[in-house]
């Protein structure tokens, strides 16, 4: 294969281009590499246990869920999969399911037959048969709407597409790695996720931690990146000063390596003396989201009314089992962490939570 494939533009919320992208073969890429694609920072002890899951999981064919903040690297962690599976030879495509227009995902999934609406001109293979042969990688899975979610569990059931407007059945041999930035149970609860597609896509599910959770990977990241754009920018690696290292420990990263990698980009190219210094460091996110909304009544009291009016007769079961299994989930499934954002004792969260199936319960004495 020769040159990356970009079809069509699909630009994510951010602007950014986030087009099918049909990386080289693992081969041609370490002919031209790509330090991004290819260096991977796995230090701290929580990343090194991920490592070994990965290289578990990756071997088989078993779709996988990624779940993470922005920028913990979920594309990577895919692409990571991905190299290390017997389809490595074959194509790693990548979309957004975020950054689609709605109406023609369909035609973008599962291709086109010329004529099949106004504007296609011509016959066009969608995702999952460019993928044939390697990787299907679906970004911001949550964002599928809910009648494409059929069809993709229909796909995945049946290993075959029809592109829109013809009735032949292709076979594609495909597999699926999805990632998620928000809580694919919650939305399962809330209606907005299928839960047979949910079950379908999580026969293997990983969870990238926020980088402020695994600290011991900021300054080997950071150390990473300062190579890689010492390396672009054609200037020296600098050491990061003691001052500058604390400051870097110290810091929230709400928008994790991403924002650590922009970080040391804009030191690097700041930096004048023989070491990158703190005011060097310019951290630029957003504030991480205020974790206790003082006005949780005035927020969520609207809604509720919204669907006890829809009038479903299990509305208390499913707030319930939402808020529990959010709390749950963004406490990084750490028991007395999640009780305590909830007020509650870890035994009464425990009892929800074997309630909910989430974990066993307890036997009784
Ligand atoms: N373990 C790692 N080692 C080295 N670099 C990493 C690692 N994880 C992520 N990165 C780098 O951090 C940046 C963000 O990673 P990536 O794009 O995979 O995150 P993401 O979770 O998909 O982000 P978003 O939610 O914004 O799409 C990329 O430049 C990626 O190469
Ligand atoms: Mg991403």
């Amino acid at each position: 294969m020769s040159e990356d494939r970009i079809l069509g533009p699909h630009l994510d919320r951010a602007g950014r281009d986030r087009s099918l992208l049909v990386l080289r073969p693992t081969e041609n890429r370490r002919s031209a590499p790509s330090i991004r694609a290819t260096a991977f920072v796995f230090e701290d002890p929580a990343s090194q246990a991920l490592h070994q899951e990965l290289e578990q999981i990756a071997p088989s064919d078993a779709s996988v869920v990624i779940i993470g903040e922005t920028g913990t690297g979920k594309e990577l962690v895919a692409r990571f999969i991905h190299d290390q599976s017997a389809r490595a030879q074959g194509p790693f495509i990548a979309v957004n399911c975020g950054a689609l227009v709605e109406s023609l995902v369909e035609a973008e999934l599962f291709g086109y037959e010329k004529g099949a609406f106004t504007g296609a001109t011509q016959t066009q293979i969608g995702w999952f048969e460019a993928a044939n042969g390697g990787t299907l990688f679906l970004d911001e899975i949550g964002d599928l709407p809910l009648n494409l979610q059929v069809k993709l569990l229909r796909v995945l059931q049946e290993r075959e597409v029809v592109r829109l407007g013809s009735r032949k059945s292709i076979p594609v041999n495909v597999r699926l790695v999805a990632a998620t930035n928000v809580d694919l149970n919650g939305a399962v609860a809330a209606g907005t996720f299928r839960e047979d597609l949910f079950f379908r896509l999580n026969v293997a599910s990983v969870r990238l931690l926020a980088l402020r959770d695994r600290p011991g990977d900021i300054m080997p990241l950071a150390t990473h990146f300062r190579s890689v754009y010492a390396q672009s920018l054609e200037r020296k690696a600098l050491a990061f000063s003691p001052a500058a290292e604390h400051a870097l420990l110290s810091y929230a990263w709400p928008g994790n390596i991403r924002e650590l990698e922009n970080v040391v980009h804009y030191a690097m190219l700041m930096a004048r003396g023989a070491a990158i210094e703190p005011q060097d460091l310019r951290f630029t996110a957003i504030r991480a989201p205020d974790r206790a909304p003082t006005n949780l009544e005035e927020e969520l009291r609207p809604l509720l009314e919204k669907y006890l009016n829809a009038a479903t007769a299990d509305v208390y079961d499913r707030v319930l089992g939402l808020l529990i299994r959010t709390a749950y989930d963004s406490a990084g499934a750490n028991q007395v962490r999640a009780a305590e954002s909830l007020g509650v004792t870890r035994n009464t969260l425990r009892t929800h939570l074997a309630h909910l199936g989430v974990i066993a319960p307890r036997r009784a004495p």
